[in-house]
């Protein structure tokens, strides 16, 4: 007798004949093709499209076949292309050729990397990943890592690392008794500190009157001199890569004053903690090593597919009491449980492209690739500089800070290039004024792509 109902029926079928994934590698392969034609940011024509996807929710199964084909072409068409040569908007990364096919095999693996009983290929490159990293950052041997969406959520599992463990230091455990009545920390920021750790600071119960801000420099480091008495109840939060102009705090010199105080070093280096994977930028993270937590993502500067945050912790004990979570059905083994690292219990595989990506570029080629973001950044400064524009920052990584004659001329402008289609980059206020944020994260930014994006600049302030 067939027990199969009809669905199950449609499922295998379509499991079985491979139609749709060769489908959706055609549509993927052709997408690829015209990239680099492609608009850095949809047209009008194409947004238009996007009304086929408002629709009631079918009451009847469909056709799988048509559904991909109007992803493909009502969607396709509707995405930023962040991994072309011309898109330069916010911290947006490009994706090397390794890591989508990487990616494309996880997911047909569909891997969940909580524990290693469920996935015993994840886990086992997670600890890889971990592995490299820790000697690409050059970290302590005892630092762990865990996989998580982006340098948000990596932030959060620092920062919930560092509050048990200078709770414990003031004798309050955190786990029983929560936050109600427990002793005051002090967090200690610089006002250039991302958006991002200020909204993990208050879903950790830190409010933000409590913080105490310390001034930074014109570039964004936080200013040494200004660094209060610090002592084991403090969380600083330091960064590798202002997310405007791409400078880094001085680790050297705040990271032995944190140590001796035992206050708990977070960093947040969501792009700039790769600059300590190239020879080049040493002088830059000099000192890096010595904090207690650090926050990063491969879907920036390693290119990465989307989404790869990545947190790193010196204390394995501070941040599993942090993340751990209890349940007579989780079955524990000797090997890596990732679980234990993230707040998440489910979780994608995301080390199989981190992996794959690491594996294939090499302690040379990532040194190569973060190089490389950077002397495009220096380009690009240098020609828009010639095409008449300001550039504000120091360019010491891949962030170039421009700026027109005055707000208007400078907002004007960026609409102008907004609406060209030829490249694409955000606004930004630095030190009150108008600016324009040139952010070159993708390993497919030619020169010739910045000598025609350059132009458009060139073209779009002269139309204001
Ligand atoms: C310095 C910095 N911190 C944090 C973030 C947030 O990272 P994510 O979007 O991966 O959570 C960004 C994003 O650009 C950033 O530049």
């Amino acid at each position: 007798m067939n027990t199969m109902s009809e669905l199950q029926r449609q499922l295998f079928l379509q499991q079985q004949n491979g139609k749709l994934l060769r489908q959706a590698a055609d549509f993927s392969y052709q997408y690829l093709q015209q990239a680099p034609q492609a608009p850095a940011f949809p047209k009008q024509s194409a947004l238009d499209l996007l009304s086929a996807f408002e629709h009631d929710l079918p009451d009847k199964t469909g056709d799988a076949e048509h559904i991909l084909n109007q992803l493909a072409l009502k969607g396709g068409p509707n995405t930023v292309h962040y991994g072309g040569g011309r898109y330069y908007g916010f911290v947006n990364g490009g994706v090397l050729p390794i890591g989508r096919a990487a990616r494309w095999l996880a997911d047909t693996w569909d891997q969940n990397a909580a524990l290693y009983v469920m996935s015993p290929i994840a886990a086992t490159l997670e600890a890889q990943c971990e592995k490299w990293l820790k000697q690409l950052f050059n970290l302590p041997a005892g630092t762990v890592a865990g996989l998580v969406t982006g340098t948000s959520v990596a932030s959060l599992c620092g920062l919930a690392a560092a509050r048990y463990r200078q709770l414990t230091r003031l004798n309050w455990d955190i786990e029983n008794h929560g936050v109600f009545g427990a002793p005051k920390l002090r967090i200690i920021l610089g006002r250039q500190t991302h958006g991002t750790v200020i909204k993990m600071l208050n879903l950790l119960g830190f409010g933000q009157q409590n913080i105490e801000w310390i001034d930074c420099d014109q570039q964004g480091r936080m200013q040494v001199d200004n660094l209060p008495e610090l002592d084991a109840s403090c969380i600083l939060v330091l960064q590798a890569g202002n997310v405007c102009t791409g400078t880094f705090d001085h680790f050297k010199q705040i990271m032995p004053i944190a140590k001796r105080a035992n206050a708990w070093v977070h960093v947040d280096g969501a792009f700039g903690l790769w600059a300590a994977a190239s020879p080049e930028f040493a002088r830059l993270t000099d000192g890096v090593e010595h904090a207690n937590s650090w926050s990063v993502d491969g879907h920036k500067t390693l290119n990465t597919p989307y989404d790869c945050g990545i947190v790193l912790c010196d204390d394995q004990p501070a941040i599993t009491h942090a993340l751990h979570q209890q349940g007579s059905y989780i079955q524990h083994s000797g090997d890596r449980d990732s679980m234990m690292f993230t707040p998440d219990m489910s979780r994608r595989a995301r080390g199989v492209e981190l992996w794959a990506c690491m594996a294939y570029l090499g302690r040379q080629g990532i040194a190569e690739l973060v190089e490389l973001l950077h002397h495009r950044a220096l380009y690009f400064a240098k020609k828009i500089r010639l095409g008449g524009f300001r550039v504000i920052n120091d360019v010491e990584f891949n962030q170039v800070l421009l700026r027109c004659d005055n707000d208007q001329q400078t907002q004007q402008t960026l609409v102008n290039i907004q609406q060209s289609g030829v490249t694409w980059c955000g606004p930004a206020k630095w030190q009150g004024d108008d600016v324009i944020r040139v952010s070159i994260c993708s390993w497919a930014t030619t020169e010739n792509d910045i000598d025609v994006a350059v132009d458009t600049f060139v073209k779009a302030r002269h139309n204001t």
